[in-house]
């Protein structure tokens, strides 16, 4: 039987973290606090978009691999704990640490001597010396690791057991980093081991580098529009030079969800304290954050006033594969036509809950109750309108019936934030298409 591991936290990550090292057969504890979270990990209901996981997560239980508790008590005979908590956005786009350093004190007490404090959400650089000085000040023999996640959700499973790279920042000779590096050697993935501020600061680079591509991508769309060019074709010839690659370099209405825009902004802010502006950052999120404009912008070229108009509106998670919404350019947009006074027929394959329960816990959903309509099918939600808008890249859509869809939208208008379709191929069924950075 190989050794026994911790997680804490039962979110995408941790998750995937305990999933992925229980199928690989070492018995895992899964801390989670949260009564809610606790109850949903226990009764199988969570992350219905996470097909491959969930499926894993249900062997892995049947197989005795992985037991969930809420008790941190349980950690006391593990030599490494994996810490996936969240550290979401402050105010000012600094980094909240407080579940981390909550996790930090309720954990001390039960971590044995020479344990491995490993943390795998996103901290500011830094983050992990202090840690580890506070762990030095409690007399306390613990190693304090930086492992940062690179999962992408909707393929957390999948980018754990075949990750791009590990990264992991700390004491490289310590005898207990040498041991974690054995463990995983055995699985042949590619291993740069640092420091552990460069652990943390590739991670921040690396998801500040991504955002970059999108918000470089989507102002050239915005030229393209312009000027009568086609983005997808200037995508593809870019990205055929393999110095530039072709993946996130498609065009949209931005990036969103819980990682990019957070990250970005915690990378300026860690630059503001060292007096450093980054304009290069700031422009990537002043991109990101007019490209959500385009939707408005394309109805008003069609209709001039908004209010008042019928749309359907397909997606409204972050990106297809996920029911997260958290900072999704889809609810911003749709927002944003609520506010115009336009009337909206919701449909997302599995985003609507988590929408009812953002609007509720901003005290909005009453509000919208008038103008906002929620369909059980994407055919539903196109009963009496005159335009349909698809804010999310679903593979449900990606699919959908051209013929039907042309039957039942009489208006044949459709405003597509993420490219889903060929602009040529919708003309020749008789669709007013339009899409972005692209001709009609
Ligand atoms: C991201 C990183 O990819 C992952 O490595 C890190 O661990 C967590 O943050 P995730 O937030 O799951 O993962 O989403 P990702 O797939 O990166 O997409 C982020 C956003 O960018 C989405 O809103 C997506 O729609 C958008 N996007 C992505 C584009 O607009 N164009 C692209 O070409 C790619």
């Amino acid at each position: 039987m190989k050794q026994k591991l911790g997680v804490l936290g039962g979110g995408y990550v941790g998750l995937a973290v305990a999933v992925g090292f229980a199928e690989r057969g070492f018995p895992v504890v899964l801390v989670e606090s949260s009564k809610a979270r606790f109850k949903a990990l226990t009764q199988g209901s969570f992350f219905s978009s996470e097909g491959d996981l969930v499926q894993a997560f249900e062997k892995v239980k049947e197989d005795g691999m992985i037991h969930i508790t809420s008790r941190v008590e349980d950690i006391q005979d593990i030599s490494y704990l994996f810490v996936c908590v969240g550290t979401p956005e402050g105010d000012q786009g600094e980094t909240d640490l407080s579940y981390l350093w909550a996790a930090i004190e309720q954990c001390s007490p039960y971590l044995r001597e020479e344990a491995c404090f490993i943390i795998k959400s996103t901290v500011p650089v830094g983050t992990g010396d202090q840690v580890q000085a506070w762990f030095d000040k409690q007399g306390k023999a613990v190693q304090v690791l930086s492992y940062p996640e690179f999962l992408r959700e909707g393929k957390t499973l999948e980018d754990f057991r075949q990750p791009s790279r590990i990264v992991i920042g700390g004491d490289v000779n310590h005898p207990r980093v040498m041991e974690l590096r054995q463990l995983l050697a055995e699985y042949s993935l590619p291993l740069l081991l640092t420091s552990r501020r460069d652990a943390e600061m590739i991670k921040y680079a690396a998801n500040a580098f991504l955002a970059t591509k999108i918000s470089f991508i989507n102002q050239m769309a915005q030229l393209c529009e312009t000027l009568g060019t086609d983005i997808q074709t200037v995508a593809k010839g870019i990205g055929m030079d393999p110095r530039i690659g072709q993946a996130f370099l498609a065009a949209g209405i931005g990036y969103g969800g819980p990682c990019l825009p957070k990250d970005v902004a915690s990378l300026m802010e860690q630059g503001r304290k060292q007096d450093l502006e980054m304009p290069i950052l700031a422009a990537v999120a002043r991109v990101n954050h007019d490209q959500r404009r385009w939707v408005r912008n394309q109805l008003r070229k069609q209709w001039g006033q908004l209010k008042g108009h019928v749309l359907a509106i397909w997606g409204v998670t972050f990106k297809g594969g996920s029911e997260d919404v958290r900072e999704s350019p889809a609810v911003w947009v749709l927002e944003d036509l609520l506010k115009e006074g336009v009337h909206l027929q919701l449909y997302d394959p599995y985003g609507l809950e988590s929408l009812k329960e953002l609007w509720e816990s901003r005290g909005v959903l009453e509000s919208y109750a008038g103008q906002v309509q929620w369909a059980k099918t994407c055919w539903d939600s196109l009963e009496h309108v005159e335009g349909l808008v698809i804010l999310t890249d679903w593979q449900e859509f990606k699919e959908v019936d051209l013929h039907r869809l042309k039957t039942v939208l009489p208006s044949s208008l459709i405003i597509d934030g993420r490219n889903l379709f060929y602009p040529s191929m919708m003309k020749q069924l008789g669709f007013k298409y339009i899409s972005v950075g692209r001709k009609v």
